[in-house]
């Protein structure tokens, strides 16, 4: 399978940011790209701000129906076996696995967005990273630009190199256009200690196409492709 899959160091981490203008980017390049939510939960709860449910962005991003995106959906804002058990659901990994297979078939890009951070458990005994090893995607990173980050990015790394993931990179979104001394350093220190390529994402006003397709496109992600299947830095 060719393609992506993104990760954060949690929950609100800029996945769906990074995913959306990885998708734009690589639709506007003529690129066959599709996306893939395993599981999107909390659809109970009305987005904040301009940005909306992550399937829905997703989606948009790529000229895909929400559902097709994300074919297993939960109103509970909680991890997925739970959101799943609050409506007297059980997630397989095998139904995951199949959904992942299916989206990602024939010649398409396939750009999944993880849910939560890595460890977050999908089905029971089953993580997000257990997903990511079985598809054989590199990780794209989604991590904060400011405090905390550090540990949640070098903790992220460590977790993924421990299970054998490729890392084709960290991306700091919310990236400010004049970054202060604790973001400079916080690259910096992320690139000296992460062995890993940190790059940034701008902070975005909302949901716009053109500019989310300039995000993305100022990220390696043609390399990151070429270089599939390599181990360490693509
Ligand atoms: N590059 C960015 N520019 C502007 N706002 C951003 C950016 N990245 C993240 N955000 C803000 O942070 C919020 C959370 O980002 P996002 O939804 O991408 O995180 P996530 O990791 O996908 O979260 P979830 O775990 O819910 O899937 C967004 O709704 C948006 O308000
Ligand atoms: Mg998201």
């Amino acid at each position: 399978m060719r393609g992506l899959f993104v990760t954060g160091t949690d929950t609100g981490a800029g996945k769906s940011v990074l995913s959306a203008c990885l998708l734009a980017a690589m639709a506007a390049a003529g690129e066959p790209v599709r996306a893939h939510k395993p599981v999107v939960t909390g659809l109970a709860e009305a987005p904040e701000g301009p940005w909306p449910a992550d399937h829905e962005l997703l989606g948009a991003s790529c000229g895909m129906a929400p559902e097709e995106v994300a074919p297993l959906r939960f109103g509970a804002p909680a991890s997925p076996h739970l959101a799943a058990a609050l409506e007297g659901a059980r997630i397989e990994p095998a139904e995951l696995i199949a959904n992942a297979r299916a989206a990602g078939a024939g010649p398409v890009t396939l750009i999944v967005e993880g849910v939560g951070g890595l460890l977050v458990p999908l089905a029971d005994d089953y993580s997000v990273a257990d997903l990511a090893g079985e598809l054989g995607l590199a990780l794209v990173i989604a991590a904060r630009p400011g405090l905390g980050t550090l540990n949640h990015t070098l903790l992220t790394l460590e977790a993924a190199r421990t299970r054998g993931l490729a890392v084709a990179g960290v991306v700091l979104g919310r990236w400010p256009e004049q970054p202060g001394p604790l973001e400079r350093s916080n690259l910096q220190t992320l690139r000296r200690l992460g062995e890993a390529e940190i790059l940034t994402l701008p902070l975005l006003p909302g949901p716009e196409p053109a500019a989310m397709a300039a995000a993305g496109a100022a990220l390696p992600w043609k390399r990151w492709l070429e270089r599939q299947g390599e181990t360490g830095h693509l």
